[in-house]
């Protein structure tokens, strides 16, 4: 039966050695399986996570880790998996650690500092007692286009000597869409940050529409993981529209209205996106000795 590893050595080698891994959000069960793809057709370890929203639409956290495990098992998946909570809040992380994800993002950028860094410590406890992976957010991504807020060194020191295990920056990141005329990624900010924490993978929020150059550079001072959703759902509505704009949903006598048919160039255009981000990371293959090193059920979350 399939099951999940935290990531923390595949996230740690990846800083130490300067590539990224892809951290991809799920949005339903197309999604589910192109990712999977993605990453057994490339050999490489994946990070598949869900929003509050997400898990919300497709019927709850336990629906989405069903709905992983279960794909794994029918695809055959033979690479290192990791189920994330992404952008959780305290009680979606407690939630979620208790149902077996391998990994929670706790969220607390919008508390107070002393605050986050109070529930994040909370959240390490319960966490790491299973084995579990812990993501916090310092500084603020931005949103709908806006800026966010720059992480500070000194709140980079505090949450890593909390214990967590990957640190989320603000470093003129925005999730979805980037607006026109935007300044591009704080790499001042990054460097000093990367210093002052020299082993802990950073994370890059808002992965999608960066340019190539910087994505390179970002990995290049620190940057060892990279959230991605609007490419993926970009690539996903293009192909779509293709399809409908060709007329082949009314194809009757092809049947091209089957939601098996209609949503298939999507899908495959998700794992088409995702073997370029691949690329652009310098993700590298991993070799069967070291699948199966990654999935030594010692470092498991039985519960
Ligand atoms: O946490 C998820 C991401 O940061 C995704 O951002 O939709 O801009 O790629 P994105
Ligand atoms: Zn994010």
């Amino acid at each position: 039966m399939a099951y999940f590893v935290n990531g923390n050595d595949i996230f740690k080698k990846a800083r130490k050695e300067h590539y990224a891994v892809g951290a991809y959000n799920t949005n339903n069960l197309e999604w589910t399986r192109a990712l999977l793809r993605g990453a057994e057709e490339t050999r490489t370890p994946l990070l598949i996570q869900v929003s509050t929203g997400a898990a919300k639409y497709m019927g709850g956290y336990k629906l989405v880790k069903d709905l992983v495990e279960d794909s794994m098992d029918a695809m055959n998946i033979s690479v290192p998996v990791i189920l994330n909570l992404d952008h959780g809040d305290y009680d979606s992380a407690i939630e979620c650690i208790k149902l077996g994800y391998s990994s929670v993002m706790f969220d607390g950028h919008a508390l107070p500092t002393e605050e986050n860094l109070a529930k994040t410590k909370e959240i390490i406890k319960l966490a790491h007692e299973r084995g579990i992976s812990v993501e916090a957010e310092i500084g603020k991504i931005g949103e709908n286009q806006g800026a966010g807020e720059l992480a500070s060194v000194e709140d980079a020191k505090a949450f890593v000597a909390a214990g967590v295990d990957k640190l989320a920056c603000g470093i003129g990141n925005i999730h979805g869409v980037y607006p026109e005329g935007w300044s591009g990624l704080n790499f001042d900010r990054l460097k000093e940050i990367a210093e002052a924490v020299p082993e802990t993978p950073l994370v890059l929020h808002g992965g999608s529409g960066i340019p190539q150059d910087q994505i390179e550079k970002a990995i290049s001072l620190g940057i060892s993981k990279i959230n991605i959703n609007t490419e993926f759902q970009l690539a996903f509505q293009e192909a779509t529209r293709k399809y409908i704009e060709e007329g082949k949903d009314q194809d009757k006598s092809k049947k091209g209205y089957d939601p098996r048919k209609l949503l298939l160039p999507g899908t495959e255009a998700i794992t088409d996106s995702m073997k370029e981000m691949i690329s652009w990371m310098g993700t590298p293959s991993i070799d069967d000795k070291e699948a199966d090193a990654s999935f030594d059920r010692s470092s498991l979350n039985e519960e």
